[in-house]
């Protein structure tokens, strides 16, 4: 018998472990003969490219965009994504598991200081943004110390303006502590992701069983 697809979407700051984790989370469900796509936000299609290109400093707009016309990219490959990728993926009975989908742009322009409007308003402004963006049937949340993930992406090794980098990272991990703030109609679970590897995917493994049919 077919079973149902599910999409879960995996959050938290950067060096938080998502990546590594939705790795792990991947390989446990294949070796338990479930179908499994896994994919990301920004997504690897035309517009999830672009958005990179920009990130990069390799794509120049003439504003120097700022919060809202970034959220404005990441909505829009959001429902490209959402519809031509993750939702086919259901459709044939895959568990779905997106590294990264609103709740990051909900809490990362939430804790932005450059912000035109009030965070609550900001919220707001995303949320109808994404109004037609599916949701996930669960969204988990890794959530680790500032500390914690400053030393992670130390040893990943990319440049980075610490200061600043960690001072927003920060204020992004309250807002993931809190995130069913931001998403109040979704299921939210949280693990705790600063133990080891192994430890923290067994979390996971316990975390999600309720969602997933072996
Ligand atoms: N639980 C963990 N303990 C120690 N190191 C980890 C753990 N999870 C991930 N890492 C390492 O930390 C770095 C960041 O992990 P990554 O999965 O890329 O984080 P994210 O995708 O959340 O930014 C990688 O070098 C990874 O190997
Ligand atoms: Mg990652």
């Amino acid at each position: 018998m077919s079973k149902r697809g599910v999409f879960v979407v995996v959050e938290g700051i950067d060096g938080a472990g998502t990546t590594t984790q939705v790795e792990r989370y991947a390989a446990y469900l294949r070796e338990r003969a479930r179908e499994v796509h896994v994919t990301r936000e920004p997504s690897t299609g035309p517009i999830g490219a672009f958005i990179r290109e920009i990130l990069g400093g390799r794509a120049v707009l003439p504003s120097s965009p700022e919060g809202d016309l970034m959220a404005l990219l990441f909505a829009a490959d959001r429902l490209d994504h959402v519809r031509g990728e993750v939702e086919p993926a259901l459709a044939r009975g895959a568990v779905v598991l997106s590294d990264r989908y609103d709740l990051s742009s909900l809490a990362y322009q939430s804790v932005a200081t450059t912000s035109r409007l009030p965070a609550h308003e900001i919220v707001a402004w995303i949320r109808s943004l994404n109004r037609f963006a599916r949701r996930p049937d669960v969204t988990l949340v890794v959530d680790v110390s500032p500390e914690v993930a400053a030393t992670r992406r130390a040893q990943r090794g990319a440049a980075e303006d610490l200061y600043e980098k960690g001072a927003l990272q920060a204020r992004l991990a309250k807002a993931y502590a809190h995130a069913e703030v931001l998403v109040p109609d979704d299921r939210v679970v949280h693990v705790r992701g600063d133990g080891d590897i192994e430890t923290v995917a067994s979390l996971i493994q316990s975390a999600l069983a309720p969602w997933i049919e072996e």
